[in-house]
């Protein structure tokens, strides 16, 4: 088996594909920036199996052009760079990362929830600058958080990680669960999961359209899919309160970036972004803007965190090679099928 890592591996893992007698080679491919589609194609050339990161571009056009891939091992939770229904159609097998960074991600969106609505970036630069002279009662005045109402967009382990996170600063806290635009104000149907967040945490399920009414703050946490693509755009961006902070850790195209661009010139809402439309591309006036704070990429970038993710990853490799199902494959339904290729 020739295996591709696209990224650094820290070097235990390293060690651990070495061992394994069913490797032939291992490719090691670091990358700044994203490879282009021939740089990627190029890559991937005879490779059985890759390690692939959020940045890494495995369209159908590109996977088409590898014959020889029968898996992906996307180190990360979101795999909206890799066209699965591809690799269902083609007995790719395809594992994530699922459940380690959990923590990491909602600390992340907490942090930048913090930042805009407490000026932090604004205040270090302040500093810095040496235009600091003293105590002044209303120098860098920002918001209270505590008592505020969070709407969180999408409530899986991330979601529900800024959920216990925002009980702790005394939020009051809304979610939507349905990835549905235009959800309306239908009547919901709680179950048993959101029984639980509302004993837990007192928090309560709403449509999308009363949450983006009602919300001071809003945080996205749901998967980029056809359904979730532009899920945020003029029109909802429209409905949110003057001054809401919106906070994406999730993926960037969640937000229709244009009309996010017009609503954060325009002053009607205060963005703060870990992912863009078009990464590493940051739209100029996203990056002029004093109602934006913005990060790169780093939702999951803990030591711990980046390290069981490379580590789910190698063992879901190594399972697989070893004949076994990993529990964060994505499409196991090809996996009988799929195994007895490799
Ligand atoms: C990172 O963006 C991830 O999806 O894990």
């Amino acid at each position: 088996m020739k295996v591709l890592c696209l990224g650094k591996l820290p070097s235990p893992l390293q060690e651990r594909l070495k061992t394994e007698a069913k490797i032939e080679s291992v490719t090691y491919v670091d990358r700044a920036a994203p490879l282009t589609d021939t740089e990627i194609t190029a890559a991937l050339s005879g490779m059985d199996i890759v390690l692939s990161e959020p940045q890494d571009n495995l369209s159908e056009n590109i996977l088409s052009r590898c014959q020889a891939l029968r898996m992906v091992a996307q180190r990360a939770v979101g795999y909206d760079n890799v066209d699965l229904e591809y690799c269902n159609r083609s007995g790719i097998l395809l594992s994530n990362t699922p459940g380690v960074l959990d923590n990491a991600t909602a600390d992340l969106a907490f942090s930048l929830l913090l930042c805009a609505a407490r000026r932090i970036v604004e205040a270090d630069r302040y500093v810095r600058a040496g235009l600091w002279h003293g105590f002044e009662s209303d120098l860098l005045l920002g918001r209270e958080i505590s008592g505020k109402t969070l709407g969180i967009v999408g409530l899986g382990r991330i979601g529900e990680a800024m959920a216990r996170r925002a009980w702790g600063f005394g939020l009051k806290i809304i979610y939507c669960r349905s990835a549905h635009k235009n959800s309306g104000t239908t009547e919901i149907e709680l179950d048993e999961k959101d029984r639980r967040l509302a004993q837990s945490l007192g928090a309560r399920r709403v449509s999308m359209e009363d949450l983006l009414k009602e919300s001071d703050f809003i945080s996205l946490h749901c998967p980029l899919k056809k359904e979730t693509t532009n899920l945020i755009g003029a029109a909802e961006l429209a409905l949110m309160k003057n001054g809401c902070i919106l906070v994406n850790t999730a993926r960037g195209k969640v937000v229709e970036e244009k009309a996010l661009v017009e609503a954060v010139t325009k002053g009607k809402i205060i963005a703060a972004l870990d992912v863009f439309a078009q990464e590493p591309t940051v739209p100029p006036p996203l990056l002029n803007s004093p109602n934006t704070v913005l990060a790169p990429h780093i939702g999951s970038a803990t030591d711990e965190t980046r390290f069981a993710m490379a580590e789910l990853a190698v063992n879901a490799v190594l399972q697989v090679l070893q004949g076994g199902l990993p529990a964060n494959l994505v499409n196991p339904q090809i996996f009988e099928s799929a195994v007895n290729k490799l």
